[in-house]
């Protein structure tokens, strides 16, 4: 949790200085979804060569604000706090992570990948859509229920960058029970 926790807080220092609001509310506010994700198991941590650089959360939670039963919920698996430490940014890991994300739909028997984006961070919109991802559309919930992101995106869950790092999953180790508890 404090690892994901940091990376986070970092991501959104950086955003701060990148002139957008996104993500700029209290941490706090964000640790008890990241709790939840933890104890799903939806939650992840990207290694390199043992030094934690990247989270991201992968599930079947297709928010309800932004996506409707037109949409067949069901057919995609959905990104969500992605973010990737400022010190290993730029080589790829993003994009390694949202290739990994899209092999997790597939063995689940998922066609897409799919993620909710800040409706005004043009930036962002920019990357997603370099990497593959088609501009679905915007949503803004009423007003009594505000919420910064709402641009919503998918692509193939088959997409594949042959370029940059590439993702070797590694499950927790678990300690092997002993005798007595058998
Ligand atoms: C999105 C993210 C995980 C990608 O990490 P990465 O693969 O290492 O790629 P980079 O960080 O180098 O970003 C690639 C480009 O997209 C831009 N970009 C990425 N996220 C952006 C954002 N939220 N707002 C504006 N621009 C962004 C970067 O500035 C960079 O532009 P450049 O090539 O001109 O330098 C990482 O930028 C990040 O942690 N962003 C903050 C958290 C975030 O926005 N997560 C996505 C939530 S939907």
């Amino acid at each position: 949790m404090p690892v994901v926790l940091g990376i986070l807080a970092e991501a959104t220092t950086w955003l701060a200085t990148c002139g957008t609001d996104q993500w700029q509310v209290p941490l706090e506010s964000r640790r008890s979804r990241v709790e939840q994700d933890a104890a799903a198991h939806t939650l992840f941590l990207v290694a390199d060569r043992g030094i934690d650089v990247a989270t991201i959360t992968v599930d079947e939670f297709a928010d309800a604000d932004f996506w409707e039963q037109a949409d067949d919920p069901a057919s995609a698996l959905y990104v969500h706090r992605m973010a990737v430490r400022r010190s290993a940014a730029g080589r790829g890991i993003g994009s390694a992570m949202l290739d990994w994300a899209g092999r997790r739909a597939c063995l689940r028997g998922r066609t897409l990948l799919r993620l909710d984006a800040w409706r005004t961070n043009h930036g962002l919109h920019v990357y997603y859509k370099n990497l593959g991802f088609e501009h679905v559309r915007d949503v803004e919930p009423p007003a009594d229920r505000p919420r910064g992101s709402g641009m919503l995106f998918q692509r193939d869950a088959g997409y594949h960058n042959p370029l940059g790092p590439q993702i070797v999953q590694r499950w927790p180790v678990r300690r092997a029970r002993s005798s007595r508890s058998r």
